[in-house]
């Protein structure tokens, strides 16, 4: 689909990836629509992109919250065409740890959070993406989910962040092929290791050796990749259904 004046629902859009996407949406014409938690960072990148951005303070595992988002982003810009879904957390947890079982609270936030949180705010936008003019292709949207190199080869500790990325794998032909008489398309990216605040914790050192675990290039991948990636995807009408991993050929050993 074209950039010029359409616009896109972003969630974990105040951070690292979802942010790159929408610094370089807006700078393709594209208007913005950042839904986040994290409410300072999301009013300032809103107020650096512009009349083109908004920010909607959000938890996207609250339906009313995310109905809400979707209603304040169709009162600023009148409609949604692209819907990419970053937010995400990966906390780490054992099933049978040190300190015993898995806490199933942290088990069941991670997959609400990761999994069916892209579903409902996916969901939403849908709703009204079915409302656009198609272009000449009969494309009325495209949506980007965001799941990740351990939906593949998970690492110990991270069967609930796995679980919930594969379940975004998993659903994302059975969705296209749902949505292909709606004139959606939907693709999935796995990223394999990115430098975000997410790994931001970490010291230089260890950011350095994670980068040299990367067959070629031995780096870190930087959020741009991911946007220029999410930006092919919005541009070309044949990728449809499919996850494709971005990550430099890495395979995470077991620990
Ligand atoms: N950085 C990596 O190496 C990497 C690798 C694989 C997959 N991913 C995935 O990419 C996505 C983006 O991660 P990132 O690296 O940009 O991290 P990030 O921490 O920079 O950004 C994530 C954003 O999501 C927001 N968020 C978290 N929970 C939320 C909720 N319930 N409702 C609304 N917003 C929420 C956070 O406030 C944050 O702004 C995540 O889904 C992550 O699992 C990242």
């Amino acid at each position: 689909m074209e950039f010029q004046g359409n616009v896109a629902v972003i969630t974990g859009g105040a951070s690292g990836l979802g942010e790159s996407c929408a610094r370089m949406l807006v700078d393709r014409g594209s208007k913005v629509s950042l839904l986040d938690l994290n409410a300072d960072k999301g009013e300032a990148l809103a107020k650096e992109l512009g009349d083109g951005a908004i920010f909607c303070m959000c938890d996207v595992t609250d339906e009313a919250a995310v109905a809400a988002a979707v209603a304040k982003t169709m009162d600023a810009f009148g409609a949604i065409h692209f819907d990419i879904n970053c937010a995400g957390v990966g906390w780490p947890a054992k099933i049978l740890g040190k300190g015993g079982r898995i806490d199933m609270n942290i088990f069941q936030k991670v997959v609400t959070i990761n999994l069916f949180g892209t579903v409902i705010v996916m969901s939403q936008c849908a709703e009204q993406m079915v409302k656009n003019q198609g272009n000449a292709d009969g494309e009325k949207g495209v949506i980007i989910n965001t799941a990740s190199a351990a939906a593949f080869e998970g690492q110990i500790g991270q069967a609930s962040y796995s679980a919930s990325k594969a379940g975004l794998v998993g659903m994302t032909l059975p969705v296209a092929r749902e949505f292909a008489d709606y004139g959606l398309r939907i693709c999935t990216i796995a990223p394999g290791l990115f430098d975000t605040p997410l790994l931001g914790a970490l010291p230089e050192h260890v950011k350095d050796s994670l980068g040299k675990m990367v067959p070629f290039p031995k780096r870190l991948g930087v959020p741009m990749e991911y946007a220029k990636l999410s930006m092919q995807i919005i541009e070309n009408a044949m990728l449809n259904g499919e996850t494709i991993r971005l990550d430099g050929a890495i395979r995470m050993a077991a620990r």
